[in-house]
């Protein structure tokens, strides 16, 4: 573990005095929320927890018309430190309550990622009432184990909830799965499997991802295992999603497995790949070239991401955790550390190059707008902003710019692009033109990623936050997720077009509002 070790016995008893101090004062908290999300940086329309660390979104699931979001979470700095599952809900996917942190480290260890799935059936026998019971499958990470050189620290546990998700209680026979010898070995993501009449966990182990099943979720075995050879292996594995999307062909459905990797992504750092196959109920085969490496997000800043357990009307919904190990500890945010992206919706479409998952915002993402209908957004012309979402439209066929986009400007100088370059077929994000980047070496950067429609109408859609954009190009085939610092708001955004004249057939421009 490349990150910050604390003693556990230290944790416990801070952890103590937190829960403690927590629970007194949980009523104020969302009272000096808005207080809380006007710092500087901070995201407006991003989920954040209100101070201190997190990473990786985990077990999010939806029960009875709220949509649950764990989080990787560590209660007592703005660093990495043993882990938590802190907790909110949302019933739109946009604004979100916080909740008491869900569950603590404990004897066997600090509280890795894992998932949440409703027990509907009551196959745990834990429904006491007429609530069907939430279980969260985690990894449980014995730092103890870890500092004294084992290789088998880690272990899945199991934790409930008989009240929708407001208290939990851990399983007394954890862990429910021990560490066969594997070194990384954690991450479970459980669904039901009906054909199979099975509960099916996906986990990264080592350098691949392992299928393990269970009628019970208390007594596991393992019925497969997939990827030592294929896809990117320029990082360990980690949070792995398996989900079956129709294909949009008749009844046609393929399975999709996403495996994030902790460094070796297109423009460096963690990333996730996704692989397209068949699942049988045991394992998951690969329909591609093993070598076919297929990226769910070209950005720097969209790791960990899994999709929401039982979500209505079959979406596929996502959320990724925003920022990049490389940096993610030193980014200069000063009460709080980390937002996720926002709530996306997936669909798996065929293209020439085979099938693709496309993303685009989840439809509650247009309730940000402050007027609905927006405004036009024209080529030279800049525009005071703060928050925004944009929706352009080029001409590929015209004679004009090779280089185009926009930019982000403030009174320091300082500028975010944001771009296509019609040469290299290539979009981009510029964001090295900041002061105030020392905190990391890997953060200045071109970020690019290939163009894989080969439609005469290209299209960018944009999502300016305060220090995140997300750009999901042609209708969601590329997607590109970055986040930034610049040392004053950005506050005038304008296109540009480079060599020529202009491609932009139409613009819309829509100003948000803050959720907090
Ligand atoms: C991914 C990850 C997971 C692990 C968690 C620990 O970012 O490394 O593999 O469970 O973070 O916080």
């Amino acid at each position: 573990m490349k990150r910050i070790l604390y003693h556990l016995e230290l944790t416990a008893m801070k952890t103590c005095i937190f829960c403690i101090s927590f629970l007194l004062l949980y009523p104020f908290i969302s009272f000096s929320q808005n207080k809380a999300y006007s710092d500087q940086h901070r995201p407006q329309f991003h989920f954040s927890p209100p101070a201190h660390w997190m990473n990786d979104p985990n077990g999010m699931v939806y029960y009875k018309g709220e949509y649950h979001l764990f989080y990787q979470y560590y209660p007592d700095s703005t660093v990495w430190g043993p882990m938590h599952w802190g907790h909110a809900v949302s019933k739109d996917l946009i604004h979100w309550q916080q909740l008491p942190i869900a569950l603590y480290p404990d004897s066997l260890g600090y509280i890795f990622s894992g998932s949440v799935v409703v027990d509907k059936n009551n196959t745990t026998g834990f429904q006491k009432g007429t609530e069907s019971p939430l279980v969260a499958i985690y990894t449980y990470h014995n730092m103890t184990g870890e500092k004294s050189g084992r290789i088998d620290f880690q272990t899945q546990g199991i934790a409930y909830s008989i009240d929708k998700g407001r208290t939990w209680k851990k399983y007394a026979n954890n862990p429910v799965i021990k560490n066969p010898g594997t070194k990384d070995f954690r991450d479970p993501k459980v669904m039901w499997h009906e054909p199979s009449k099975h509960w099916v966990m996906t986990m990264a182990a080592g350098n691949e991802i392992r299928f393990y099943r269970s009628t019970d979720l208390k007594k596991w075995e393992q019925s497969g295992s997939f990827g030592k050879d294929e896809g990117s292996h320029g990082g360990v594995w980690e949070c792995p999603d398996l989900f079956e999307m129709k294909t949009g062909k008749s009844n046609e459905s393929k399975w999709v497995l996403l495996v994030s990797i902790g460094s070796g992504a297109p423009n460096g750092g963690s990333g996730t790949q996704y692989f397209t196959g068949n699942f049988d109920g045991k394992t998951f085969t690969n329909e591609n070239p093993k070598q076919t490496l297929l990226w769910l997000d070209y950005g720097t800043d969209n790791y960990a991401g899994v999709t929401w357990s039982n979500a209505p009307d079959n979406r596929r919904l996502f959320l990724g955790w925003m920022s990049n190990w490389q940096y993610a500890q030193n980014v200069p945010t000063k009460a709080w550390r980390s937002a996720m992206t926002l709530p996306r919706e997936l669909s798996l479409r065929e293209t020439i190059k085979g099938y693709r998952l496309f993303t685009v915002p989840a439809k509650e993402a247009n309730t940000l707008r402050i007027n609905s209908s927006g405004k036009q957004f024209t080529s030279n012309k800049s525009y005071p902003i703060s928050l925004s979402e944009i929706q352009l439209e080029y001409d590929l066929e015209k004679d004009g710019s090779n280089d185009f986009g926009i930019e982000l400007l403030n009174n320091k100088n300082e500028s975010l692009r944001i771009g296509f370059d019609k040469q290299k077929n290539e979009f981009y994000i510029d964001r090295t033109h900041f002061s105030g980047m020392s905190f990391s070496k890997a953060f200045p950067g071109i970020h690019i990623a290939p163009r894989l429609s080969e439609s005469k109408k290209l299209t960018l859609h944009l999502f300016i936050d305060h220090s995140s954009v997300e750009l999901l190009a042609d209708n969601g085939t590329v997607v590109m997720t970055d986040i930034f610092f610049p040392s004053e708001d950005f506050n005038k955004l304008q296109s540009f077009e480079k060599n020529g004249v202009s491609l932009l057939t139409k613009g819309t421009l829509y100003e948000l509002k803050s959720i907090w």
